[in-house]
């Protein structure tokens, strides 16, 4: 596609899309792309131009410009991008690479989802300030419990079945954006009971909450080996 016509399929997806969107309202690629059987050979290949952002391993970067993707799961990876797809979730840097016409249909996006979801991640995330037995950490954790468990789970795992995504193990400068932009009204995908929940929260609590966050570690086994290396892109 020339770039002049990615540019202007961005800005019509920005002027399409209506403000309030339903945070769920599955239908079209998404439900077609949750019902097919992903083709792992076909998700390496669609994900080499993803790797360009979000790197080979999928861990994205500490800086928070690009999340870390490895491990999460499949049926939120196909939602955030049927999303994103559809304009219902603002992403000028990304929209271009991920259209229909770039990687393909409802399949390439199970494909590209499934490789992703296996993905070993990474040992060594973007933390925030407060380690562990710091009063700040501790506020963090107290908010956590009151506000998130029951969506994000004790450990930040998400619920997959409820399009919940898994928070452990992400960049902190990551969260604290997403976090913000779901607060502020921003992120026109967020859900809205989150939107809800967090509504009271001062800059100082969110930053508290997410180093908690940050701090959560997944399961040992989805997490890769200090300086594994993706031996799909040998
Ligand atoms: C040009 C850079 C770029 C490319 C190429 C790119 N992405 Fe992204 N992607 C981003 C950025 C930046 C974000 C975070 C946007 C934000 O802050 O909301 C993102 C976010 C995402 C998210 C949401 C993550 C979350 O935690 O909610 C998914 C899923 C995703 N990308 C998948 C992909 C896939 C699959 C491909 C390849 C088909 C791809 N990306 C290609 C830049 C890119
Ligand atoms: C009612 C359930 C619910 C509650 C409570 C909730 N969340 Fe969420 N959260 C969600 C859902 C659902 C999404 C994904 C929305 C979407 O599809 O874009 C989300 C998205 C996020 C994201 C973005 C993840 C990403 O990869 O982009 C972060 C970060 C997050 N939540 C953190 C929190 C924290 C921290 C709390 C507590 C202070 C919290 N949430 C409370 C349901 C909830």
């Amino acid at each position: 596609m020339s770039i002049k016509k990615t540019v202007l399929s961005a800005v019509l997806a920005g002027l399409i899309a209506s403000p309030a969107m339903a945070w769920n309202e599955g239908g079209g690629e998404q439900d077609s792309a949750l019902h097919l059987t992903p083709d792992r050979e076909n998700g390496i290949e669609v994900y080499e131009v993803c790797s360009a952002c979000h790197l080979l391993e999928g861990w994205g970067t500490e800086d928070g410009t690009f999340p870390q993707l490895a491990g999460q799961h499949f049926e939120v990876i196909i939602k955030q991008l049927a999303d994103i797809r559809a304009g219902n979730r603002d992403n000028p840097t990304m929209y271009p690479f991920a259209l229909e016409s770039e990687i393909g249909g409802p399949q390439a996006l199970a494909d590209v989802a499934y490789y992703i979801s296996q993905l070993p991640m990474n040992p060594d995330n973007g933390k925030g300030p407060w380690e562990e037995g710091t009063p700040e950490f501790e506020k963090g954790k107290k908010l956590y419990a009151d506000n998130c468990v029951r969506c994000h789970g004790e450990q930040g795992e998400g619920m997959k079945d409820k399009f919940y995504p898994l928070i452990q193990g992400q960049h902190y400068k990551y969260i604290i954006r997403q976090f913000e932009w779901i607060r502020d009204g921003k992120r026109r995908n967020a859900n809205p009971d989150m939107v809800k929940q967090i509504a009271e929260f001062s800059d100082e609590d969110m930053a508290y909450v997410i180093n908690y966050v940050s701090r959560l570690s997944p399961p040992k086994d989805k997490v890769a080996p200090p300086g594994w290396q993706n031996p799909d892109f040998e």
